[in-house]
């Protein structure tokens, strides 16, 4: 069963393409697609480009030429819960568009002719996705994000949550830009740019996701100067940390079933 894994960004890859084990490398729509196993699994690994469109069409060659079975998005986001810190987990709930409008055609938020505003990630990879970020964070962390990048960083105790993801065509970077995503949608714990498009392409296509993202900065004045740094040093670190678990998990219990 291949598992589509998708970055919006090279440097968030990087780390899953060094460790891959490669087979085939195929360019579409100038997306490079590479094939290959990682902690024995069967995985396409590609980076989107960021925006909801680059996602969305990524994920429906994942799923077409590609056959994946499911599709786990692993990424950073901005954070809109002001108890997030950087360096913090989320692994998505439901995911959102946050600037999905055809008001009054159909109410705010309402995704045209889907009767629906949000998707929710598979439940099976949300709470396997939840225990492989703790995992990695226990036992993995010192030695694989290192402590001088993390307190470069700030990053402090971190941890993971279960939480909603709104996602939109903007980088939000002020105070007033984070509160107009939090009042539209209320129950997110963080904002990107990706998730919510590939979630819709999942269920309208019926296949199984999981999101992880990792806050790089708060969606505030200065954020883009945080979401350089954090992706830089870190993104890729938590990227490989708990898609690694993650994959070994799945072959374990497969093997034990
Ligand atoms: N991804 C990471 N940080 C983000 C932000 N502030 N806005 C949108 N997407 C992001």
């Amino acid at each position: 069963m291949t598992i589509g894994i998708m970055t919006a960004m090279p440097e968030e890859a990087h780390l899953l393409a060094h460790e891959l084990k490669r087979e085939t490398e195929r360019v579409h729509g100038g997306r490079t697609y590479y094939t290959g196993e990682l902690a024995g699994h069967r995985i396409v690994l590609v980076f989107s480009r960021m925006g909801k469109v680059a996602a969305a069409a990524t994920a429906q060659h994942l799923i077409d030429s590609h056959k994946v079975r499911s599709i786990i998005f692993t990424g950073v986001a901005g954070a809109l819960r002001p108890d997030l810190r950087i360096g913090d987990i989320v692994v998505a709930d439901r995911l959102w568009q946050h600037d999905m409008d055809a008001s009054p055609l159909y109410p705010l938020l309402e995704i045209p002719l889907l009767h629906v505003s949000s998707f929710a990630a598979q439940s099976g990879i949300r709470d396997r996705l939840k225990a492989c970020a703790e995992q990695f964070l226990r036992d993995g962390f010192e030695a694989e994000v290192g402590a001088s990048a993390s307190a470069d960083l700030g990053i402090r105790d971190p941890r993971v949550i279960i939480g909603d993801i709104a996602s939109g065509d903007r980088f939000i970077a002020s105070h007033a830009d984070r509160e107009s995503v939090r009042s539209r949608v209320p129950s997110a714990a963080c904002v990107e740019m990706e998730g919510g498009a590939v979630a819709q392409v999942c269920y309208e296509n019926n296949i199984p996701l999981g999101v992880v993202r990792v806050i790089s900065d708060g969606a505030g004045d200065g954020a883009h100067v945080d979401f350089g740094t954090f992706v830089r040093d870190a993104a890729s670190r938590y990227g490989l940390g708990i898609m690694k678990r993650f994959l070994e998990r799945e072959v374990s219990d497969k093997s034990a079933r």
